[in-house]
Formats: C-alpha cells, structure tokens, sequence
C-alpha cells in the first residue's frame, strides 16, 4: 500500500513557498469519528508527512532527544518523529485524556512505550515541567488554543535555546467529489459555511502563523504551502476517510446550509448509489500548511 500512495499522491507545484523561512485537520461537529479521521488522514497523506518530517530533521540536526507532540490526538506527528530521530523520546500533551490513553497503547503495540509519555494539560496555558525540548511539533492544533501570543510564549519557554518549533495546519475541510458541478458546489458551500462556524468558534485557524511566530520571538526558517491531489486508485482508506468528513460535515451544518444542501450530504454518507464510500470519482484535495521556526540560541 505504501507503493500505491507513493505513486498516486501528488503535490501540486504551484501554491506559494518561501525559501529560506517552509509550511495540516479538523472539520467541526461530535468528537467521536476525530480519532478515525486523524489516523486515516495520516495514511492517505504519509508522503506528506513523511517528507515534512525529514525536513524538520534536517532543520533540526542530529541532536534531538526530546520532542513535544503539542496537541497529539492520536499521536500521528509523535510516531512519525519517532522514526526520524531513533534515539528520542516524545512528550504527547493533549487535554483530552482519551486521546493520550490511544497514544498510549499504540507506544505498547508499537514496542515504543519507553520512548513515550503523556502529559494532560491545557497547551495554551505553557507545558509545565518541560524547559529543554529539543523540538515542538504543533499538527491543527495551535488554532485551538485561546490565546496564540501566550501559548507560543509557553512554547519558548519548554524550547531550549536553538529549538525548532514546526507548525502544521490545514486550509480547511478537504474536498472529495468532482469540481465541474453541482457536487463542487455543494462542497464549496459547505467550506463557506464551516469557515463561519470556525470564524465564531476557532478564531485563530487560517491565522498567520509566520507573524505571530515573529511576533513571539522566533526565526521563521521555512514556510510552505502544498496542495495535494490523491487521484484513483486511492489508497485503501480513501472513501471510509471521505464518509467520516461528510458525516461530521453533516453534524456540523444543520442551520447554516439550506435543505437541499443537508439532503444532499444525507445522501453522500446514506448508504445509497451517490454514498462517497462506493464511489469511483473522489479526488482526495487538500492544501497543508507548515512553519519551521527556531528559538534563537
Ligand atoms: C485536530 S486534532 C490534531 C491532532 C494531531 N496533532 C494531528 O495532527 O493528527 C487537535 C488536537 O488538539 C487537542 N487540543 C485542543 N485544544 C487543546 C488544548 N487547549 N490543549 C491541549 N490539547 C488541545 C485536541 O484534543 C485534539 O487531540
């Protein structure tokens, strides 16, 4: 399977990037199908992860013993740095405690729970206990927290001198169905829609990261945005990962689309002809987000 994602997924190569400073989740409604749909959209998009994980190791150089996964979910970005930097151990900090208990017994399965441990805390409000990471790993979760300024103050802090924090965020919903219409439109409204629920309820998603870094005392040394297109045959996966937005779509968007519109996204998760998960036309599409910045020495 990792052959086939390797020669179906594609970076766009438009979109900007910014040499010399480089550039991920999450849709709304009921917290179940979350960690489903963390770990299925680090499968689909492991080319991307994994690249940009190597990036990061270059920035970083060999000397990394401590990583914070800041925001962990399912603990996706921690295993992935795991890989990259053999000799390390991660710290995963999430408020939700059902999130660190899956990082947990996926450390145990893995053989890595020495190199793992989980740490509950509210992530805006500073990482207690922790002054020398080596690197602050922040994948669609920094725009949860309330206050930006105060919580990449705490991030300083947990860095060492010379650390790197690498951030990671996605443009929104990823869309599936073809762009020539209706479907397309009805996806396109719905991203319209969620942007205004987001803008009421997550203000600082689509924020300008690169600023607020500065702002807070880092070096911004890469910022990047690619759009990635998975194209059929997709990678097992694909349409369980398409049903799970939509259906958290739907959740989320009861009085903010019209009628028609929330029938029309019954009907993509209603087990009929038109249910994305038996469809042969989805493109997975989605535009992510990263900065790499470091503490100054
Ligand atoms: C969209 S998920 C991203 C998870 C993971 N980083 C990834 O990229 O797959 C956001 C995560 O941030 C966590 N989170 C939200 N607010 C938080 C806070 N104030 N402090 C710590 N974690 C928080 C959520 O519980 C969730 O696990």
């Amino acid at each position: 399977m990792a052959h086939a994602h390797q020669q179906h997924q594609h970076p766009l190569p438009h979109t900007h990037t910014h040499e010399g400073s480089a550039h991920t989740h999450d849709s709304g409604a009921t917290p179940d199908g979350l960690p489903e749909i963390l770990d299925l959209d680090a499968a689909l998009f492991a080319p991307h992860l994994t690249a940009l994980t190597g990036r990061i190791a270059c920035l970083a150089g060999d000397d990394v013993r401590h990583v914070v996964d800041l925001g962990a979910g399912t603990g996706t970005g921690a295993f992935a740095l795991l890989e990259q930097f053999p000799t390390a151990r991660v710290t995963a900090v999430d408020n939700s405690p059902a999130m660190l208990e899956r990082i947990v017994a996926t450390a145990r399965e893995r053989g890595l729970g020495d190199r793992v441990r989980t740490l509950e805390a509210d992530a805006g409000a500073g990482l207690p206990g922790i002054a020398d990471a080596d690197l602050v790993w922040a994948s669609a979760s920094l725009h949860h927290l309330d206050d930006p300024a105060t919580a990449l103050a705490g991030i300083r802090s947990a860095l060492r001198p010379g650390g790197l924090l690498a951030v990671a965020e996605v443009d929104g919903m990823p869309t599936f169905l073809p762009e020539d219409g209706e479907a397309g439109a009805l996806e396109a409204r719905c991203r319209a829609a969620l942007a205004g629920l987001h803008a009421e309820r997550l203000p600082h998603r689509g924020a300008d990261w690169g600023a607020l870094l500065t702002a807070a005392g880092f070096s911004v040394e890469q910022e990047r945005a690619e759009r990635w297109e998975l194209r059929a045959p997709l990678p097992e996966g694909a349409g369980r990962y398409a049903f799970l937005v939509f259906e958290r779509v739907r959740g989320s968007l009861g009085g903010r689309v019209g009628a028609e519109d929330l029938a029309a996204l019954d009907r993509l998760v209603g087990g009929g002809p038109e249910d994305v998960r038996h469809r042969d036309d989805l493109v997975v599409r989605s535009t992510r987000e990263t900065w790499t910045a470091r503490r100054p020495a």
